[in-house]
């Protein structure tokens, strides 16, 4: 905390967000992005449940940063199984303040004209009906509870913009804006925020595979194609960001789609 002098009152001012007796759920939590959201919540005080389909991941992330912090598997295009770990949640904590939904894929799926419509269907249910999915049922969660609870959703460079990967995961990113903006809307009279942290490239596994290279050609490609010099962004980047939003640091912030992508979608 960076203390300064405000006409002999002091104000503390600076101070990191923390999350003490709080209890949130990060879906995709076992890998890149959501790995990077787990560590930094459970760092800052709260009780992490870090959920995937990945369960070797997932255990031996939970097992890494140690107790309260839990691994559930749980499959986001499975309804029942997001409504399961919410409630699992609850009943284990006490409480759910925070829904990081973050489970995304990126299917190559072709040009437009040759789309593969199967796995369009795929990156739908994950990116787009995934997280209406963890936002009905956290919303639920919370409204039923009154807590004043935060939801963020990763979103992307692509919720804005097209080609940034194939029309599939734009379109899917560009729908999971437009479901943020109406759950902000809506929720808004709970006291219950929801945001979306929209990341430009970072070097993940998702973003590798795809882009068949390594992760230090990847962050060089990535640099260069940003108009913010000298920084590469990473995984921790975008944690710090969704840590602000679900912060209460962020309490009158709702509805907003918080871009971190170095002003590369500006120009
Ligand atoms: P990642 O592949 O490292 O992590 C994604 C995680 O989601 C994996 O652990 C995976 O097992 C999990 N997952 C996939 N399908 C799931 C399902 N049906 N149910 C539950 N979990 C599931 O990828 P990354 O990059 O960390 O992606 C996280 C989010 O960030 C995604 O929503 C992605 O679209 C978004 N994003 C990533 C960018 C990048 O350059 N890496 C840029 C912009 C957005």
């Amino acid at each position: 905390v960076q203390i300064v002098q405000c006409r002999s009152k002091q104000l503390a001012v600076m101070s990191k967000p923390r999350f003490d007796g709080k209890v949130v759920i990060v879906t995709g939590g076992a890998s890149g992005i959501g790995e990077a959201m787990a560590r930094l919540f459970a760092a800052s005080g709260a009780t992490v449940v870090v959920a995937d389909i990945q369960d070797a991941l997932g255990e031996a992330l939970a097992a890494s940063i140690g107790p309260p912090c839990t691994y559930a598997r749980c499959d986001v295009t499975d309804e029942a199984q997001v409504e399961a770990t919410v409630a699992a949640a609850v009943a284990a904590h006490g409480r759910l303040d925070v829904m990081l939904s973050n489970a995304g894929i990126l299917l190559l799926t072709g040009s437009v004209t040759d789309m593969d419509l199967s796995a369009l269907d795929r990156v739908m249910a994950v990116n787009f009906r995934g997280a209406a999915a963890c936002v009905k049922h956290a919303a639920r969660a919370m409204v039923a509870a009154g807590t004043r609870g935060a939801i963020v959703c990763t979103g992307s460079v692509a919720c804005v913009q097209g080609g940034y990967g194939p029309a599939s995961y734009t379109a899917s990113k560009h729908a999971l804006l437009g479901l943020v903006r109406s759950a902000a809307g809506e929720l808004g009279r709970h006291g219950v925020r929801v945001n979306l942290v929209s990341p430009g490239g970072v070097a993940t596994p998702l973003s590798i595979a795809v882009a068949g290279m390594g992760v230090e050609e990847m962050e060089a490609m990535t640099e260069a194609g940003s108009l913010l010099r000298g920084k590469v962004l990473r995984a921790d980047d975008v944690a710090e960001a969704a840590l602000f939003l679900a912060s209460d640091q962020a309490g009158y912030v709702s509805g907003h789609n918080f871009v971190v992508d170095g002003a590369t979608t500006v120009a």
